[in-house]
């Protein structure tokens, strides 16, 4: 048997790419900012809610699927952008993009991505870029040109990464893009062959949205945090915000959004959706977790806007927990408001599988 088939959660993956991967690409993906009291919360969260089923509903039929951003997808849930993907794995976001298109749900890349635009386009599935605001704004149309030409489904701007999150992990193992391989980590390059050896002799390392832009994260080793606070525009603004999703003219969510007055401003300015999001701990030490934050967020524009829960999620009971809960807060909504309409674009599908789970 091999290691990824004895795999049987998220843990047994994390313990397993702790073993493979060299520490300072470990702890990247790993870490979080500061004590990292939020990555853990994140989690922490879910644990804390407890599940109260209901029995004998004749479950024989189980339809998984939504609706977001106006495609059906087959599941409730979809993989969030991360960055870098090809230091986790050679094969990169090809890899990650494949997984989700065979379960038929959203695959996010970021403006980080290590693969290009066309690359990605020949994956059939539904797809979201996640933009970074850059100070060049050259660099900032042409990806969404670049995606809008490609087709991609949805775009995401990312609202909670204004400057870099203090991740102190990263200070102590000295991790770059593209990694640097210096005195202190060469041991551990040395120790994991196997993604040395891909590293080294696979495709070179690109972040081909970035690199005929900016040398930073390609041509020189620059640590991730340095990159946001000196690339991106830390001027970025609500009337910016709107700007983007005029010019992009398609479903755009704001990922990082937290407080309920934000949530109201997103769809002030027309956002199709938000994504609860604190960057999985990454950016703000000591900001709620998304899944605390769920319940005043539904509250105030649950109905009004899609309201995505990102971070902390190891199990399929997280997600269960995070259903139930947005769709407890729809039920208070339909008693409380009397208008069926106002909150049909987030329920539909929803409503016409639970009904009769709830008995209502
Ligand atoms: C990070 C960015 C790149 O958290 O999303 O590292």
């Amino acid at each position: 048997m091999s290691n990824l088939s004895k795999c049987n959660n998220i843990n047994d993956f994390r313990k397993l790419a702790k073993s493979k991967l060299p520490f300072p690409i470990f702890h990247y993906i790993d870490g979080g900012a500061d004590d990292e009291t939020t990555l853990l919360r994140n989690t922490k969260s879910f644990e804390d809610c407890d599940l109260v089923p209901n029995v004998l509903r004749g479950v024989e039929n189980i339809d998984l699927s939504i609706k977001l951003f106006g495609k059906t997808i087959d599941l409730p849930f979809f993989l969030s952008p991360t960055a870098l993907q090809r230091l986790f794995h050679y094969e990169g976001e090809m890899a990650v993009g494949q997984a989700a298109e065979a379960f038929n749900t959203f695959f996010g890349i970021s403006s980080l991505s290590t693969v290009s635009a066309s690359e990605i386009s020949k994956l059939k599935g539904p797809k979201i870029f996640q933009l970074y605001y850059h100070k060049d704004k050259e660099l900032t149309k042409n990806m969404i040109d670049e995606c809008k030409e490609k087709k991609f489904d949805a775009l995401a701007l990312t609202v909670d990464t204004i400057t870099g999150g203090n991740r102190e992990r990263d200070l102590k193992t000295g991790f770059t893009s593209p990694p640097k391989f210096t005195l202190k980590s060469i041991l551990s390059y040395a120790t994991s062959p196997s993604w040395t050896l891909n590293y080294l002799v696979r495709k070179k390392f690109d972040l081909p949205f970035l690199s005929d832009y900016v040398g930073e994260g390609t041509k020189f080793a620059v640590s991730v945090s340095d990159y946001f606070s000196t690339m991106l525009d830390q001027s970025m603004s609500w009337k910016n915000a709107e700007e983007i999703r005029k010019y992009w003219n398609g479903p755009f969510c704001l990922k990082g959004i937290m407080s309920v007055e934000d949530a109201k401003n997103a769809v002030k300015i027309g956002a199709s959706a938000i994504m609860v999001s604190n960057h999985g701990g990454r950016q703000l030490d000591g900001s709620r977790s998304p899944f605390d934050q769920l319940k005043e967020i539904l509250d105030a524009v649950g109905g009004k806007i899609e309201v995505i829960c990102d971070g902390g999620i190891r199990r399929g009971t997280h997600i269960l927990k995070a259903l139930s809960l947005m769709l407890q807060q729809i039920f208070i909504k339909i008693i409380r408001l009397k208008n069926l309409k106002m909150i049909i674009v987030f329920t539909k599908s929803f409503l016409k599988k639970y009904l009769k789970f709830l008995r209502i």
